[in-house]
């Protein structure tokens, strides 16, 4: 008997229609167009504006589109993994408020945070449920409210970050060589001191102080993080090629995380890829965090057929990093 496989078989992207231009960033802090441009590659990105809307918006407008699109009755999903850093809520999970919302009442949802290597890590524990056999239709989903962690006085972060969801309908295939194949993922805590909120959590939960001095916004010193984030992705994408006989050659897409069109360059030249073979969206929707990967399947999803090798790769605050090698399962549509 041939193994089970997790194979991707639909993918849906949700961004809010509200577009934040540079040249209205740069009426909020000092800072150009040009600046940006050159620095990270990001023209516009995408807010969630609106009281009382949080990361869910998004999940269940995404979670809505995937299951029309791929004919899915809402109670056949299973189970929801949401990789996510800006839940609605520290609880209850922003997966058991979208699967309320979209009507997935036999599936059961939880959160997993990982920053930007959310997506990826969600992706592998869903496809170990199907590959397991007691789970058929798996949804993971990346998102991220960011505007809700980012100080619009920093110009150093306000820049990078947007909104948007992205999520992946999982099922499993027997059929040759199709699906999740392989990942290898890593974390390195002593990373948190470049990227990290001070307060809001357990260790300094919220006060009036913590929130005059502006503690419950995203800090980072970008410098460090953009070497890991280099170092990071390339080490692990050649690992990952080297011990499946992969090369750039031989594979059709590399997918990385769109943290700034400098690191995504970097990476393609470390591992050998030709920039018209790596996926890049950054300039439309900014650094998404957990919502990068999959807005990039989505956005190149006409493009891929069936039997097309992938690579996807992510780096993100703790550090966490990865990467995970997938055979395309259908021609693309959408
Ligand atoms: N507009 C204009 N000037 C700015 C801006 C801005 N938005 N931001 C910073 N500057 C200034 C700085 O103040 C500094 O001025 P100074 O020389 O007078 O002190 C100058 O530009 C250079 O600043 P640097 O921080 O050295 O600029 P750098 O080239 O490193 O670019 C950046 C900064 C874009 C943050 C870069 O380091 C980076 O992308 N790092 C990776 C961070 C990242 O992607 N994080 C996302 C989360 S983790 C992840 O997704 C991988």
């Amino acid at each position: 008997m041939s193994k089970i496989r997790a194979a991707i078989t639909g993918v849906q992207g949700y961004v809010p229609d509200y577009v934040l231009t540079n040249d209205e960033l740069a009426t909020i802090v000092d800072t150009n167009d040009e600046w940006i441009t050159s620095r990270t590659g990001i023209k516009t990105r995408h807010i969630l504006k609106g009281e009382g809307q949080g990361t869910s918006v998004m999940v269940t407008e995404a979670l809505k589109g995937l299951l029309e699109k791929t004919n899915t009755d809402p109670l056949d999903i299973d189970l929801v993994i949401c990789a996510t850093v800006t839940g609605d809520s520290i609880f209850p999970d922003t997966a058991n408020i979208a699967t309320y919302n979209t009507g997935m009442t036999n599936a059961f949802g939880f959160d997993l945070s990982a920053a930007c290597s959310g997506f990826l890590y969600a992706l592998t524990v869903g496809a170990k449920m199907i590959e397991g056999g007691t789970h058929k239709k798996v949804i993971v989903v990346g998102a991220d409210k960011m505007s809700s962690i980012i100080d619009y006085t920093d110009r150093t972060t306000c820049v990078i970050f947007g909104d948007g969801a992205g999520a992946v309908l999982l099922e499993p295939t027997e059929e040759e060589g199709i699906g999740i194949i392989d990942y290898q993922h890593h974390g390195d805590g002593s990373g948190e001191k470049y990227l990290y909120l001070v307060a809001g959590g357990s260790r300094k939960p919220a006060t009036v102080d913590s929130v005059m001095a502006r503690e419950h916004f995203v800090r980072q010193n970008g410098r460090p993080v953009f070497k890991a984030a280099v170092t990071g992705m390339s080490d692990v994408v050649k690992k990952v090629m080297k011990r499946n006989n992969l090369d750039s050659d031989s594979l059709d897409w590399l997918v990385p995380h769109q943290a700034n069109i400098r690191i995504i360059q970097t990476v393609s030249k470390m591992t050998d890829f030709p920039l018209e073979k790596v996926m890049v969206n950054i300039h439309k929707y900014g650094n998404t965090t957990a919502g990068t990967l999959p807005l990039c399947l989505w956005d190149y999803e006409s493009q891929l057929k069936k039997g097309d090798d992938i690579i996807l790769t992510a780096f993100g605050g703790g550090f966490t990093w990865g990467a995970l090698y997938l055979k395309w399962a259908y021609d693309g549509k959408g």
